[in-house]
């Protein structure tokens, strides 16, 4: 049994973090303590430990309730600091290096051959090791004043959406971490892009804020793993692709196709699962569509401007969360071309969606 510890949230300011040291010094010491501290990050809050100490480690897995074989990134505050988990002489390619300076600080993990002082319980059992340096502020001050690599995988309990809020972070951590910093909403809302780089081409194993299309412009070819488009059998590349992800606790349906056909199809969909259950159907629209649903009969909830891939992204594990305080027993969601973002947002709903795809009339894309 885990033990039951006071969590404390302290309010820290999002602009300006540096009014707010008193604060991130607390916490840096939690963390030296080998203690667990959510941390807002420009992707998802983090929930952070001494990613050299396996014990601190060991701790964000109970915490959790995630599987000991899925890695954690870890997280570091300058790009000097990479040393101390990596042989950067050695073992940082070309392409990698081309890629930090490029995109870090920010959404960007890379993966490489770790050093053995990190040890097997942040890389999963793995010989490589994830390294993200974030852009938030808060997050590197916190880094840096703790002097550690912090390891921080989303402070979600293990299967839910990531939290894009400190609130999220209390409900489903709360007694099992001691500190929740509240930066205020995380800004891309999707967690971090990851690129595979201890092998040989540079190759997406997650796609998210740091786009596709940026990777190959800084770096030309990048290879995407096929779990980042589909449900894949065989074992993928990021450990994490196996178990299910983002999940709400409604079983959401995504509908992929021509917009207005998609929305024919979603009115269709959930009027028959009212008409079956006698429950209320979610629906997971944009600005452009809210209007076409019955507000009465469905909980409809907007994920934004279609203009404005950001706000959907910013908005999709919040939406998917609020659905779940509704109690819709199902959600069926619109769906996005999967170019620059809309490839990251579009990875998300499937996974949330366990694949339950249905297409209409021509897809966008293969
Ligand atoms: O934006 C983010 O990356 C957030 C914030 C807190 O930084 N963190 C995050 O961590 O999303 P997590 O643990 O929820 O997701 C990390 C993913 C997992 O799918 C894991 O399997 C993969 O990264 N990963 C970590 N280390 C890896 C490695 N050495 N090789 C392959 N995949 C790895
Ligand atoms: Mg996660």
């Amino acid at each position: 049994m885990m033990e039951l510890v006071k969590t404390v949230t302290l309010k820290i300011d999002g602009a300006d973090p540096r009014k707010s040291m008193t604060e991130i010094d607390r916490a840096a010491e939690a963390l030296r303590a080998g203690g667990l501290v959510a941390f807002p990050t420009e992707t998802v809050y983090g929930l952070g430990a001494d990613a050299l100490s396996p014990g601190a480690v060991k701790k964000i897995f109970e915490a959790k309730g995630r599987p000991a074989d899925n890695p954690l990134i870890v997280h570091i505050a300058r790009a000097d600091d990479l040393n101390g988990i990596v042989d950067a002489a050695n073992d940082v390619s070309d392409t990698a290096r081309v890629l930090m300076e490029r995109f870090w600080p920010g959404p960007l993990t890379l993966i490489f051959k770790k050093r053995p002082a990190v040890p097997y319980e942040t890389s999963g059992g793995l010989e490589t090791v994830g390294v993200r340096m974030p852009s938030n502020e808060a997050a590197r001050l916190l880094i840096a004043r703790a002097g550690l690599p912090v390891a921080a995988p989303s402070a979600n309990s293990s299967g839910k959406p990531s939290p894009t809020k400190a609130a999220h972070v209390e409900f489903d951590l709360n007694g099992k971490i001691d500190i929740i910093l509240d930066g205020g909403p995380a800004r891309y809302g999707l967690e971090s892009t990851i690129v595979d780089c201890a092998g040989g081409a540079p190759r997406l194993l997650r796609p998210g804020a740091v786009t596709l299309e940026m990777l190959e412009e800084a770096v030309g070819g990048v290879e995407v793993d096929p779990a980042v488009l589909r449900r894949t059998n065989g074992r993928p590349y990021a450990p994490g692709m196996r178990y299910t992800h983002y999940s709400p606790l409604a079983d959401v349906t995504v509908v992929c196709g021509p917009l207005e056909r998609v929305v024919g199809k979603i009115i269709e969909l959930a009027a028959a699962y009212a008409a079956d259950t006698g429950r209320t159907p979610g629906i997971l629209a944009t600005d452009q569509t809210a209007g076409s649903y019955d507000h009465e009969r469905n909980i409809v909830l907007t994920l934004g401007d279609r203009g404005d891939p950001e706000a959907i992204g910013a908005n999709l594990f919040r939406m998917l969360r609020k659905f779940d305080h509704y109690g819709a027993g199902r959600v069926y969601s619109e769906s996005f071309e999967e170019t620059g973002l809309g490839l990251a947002v579009m990875n998300r709903l499937k996974k949330a969606s366990g694949y339950d795809i249905i297409e209409v009339g021509q897809r966008y894309q293969s």
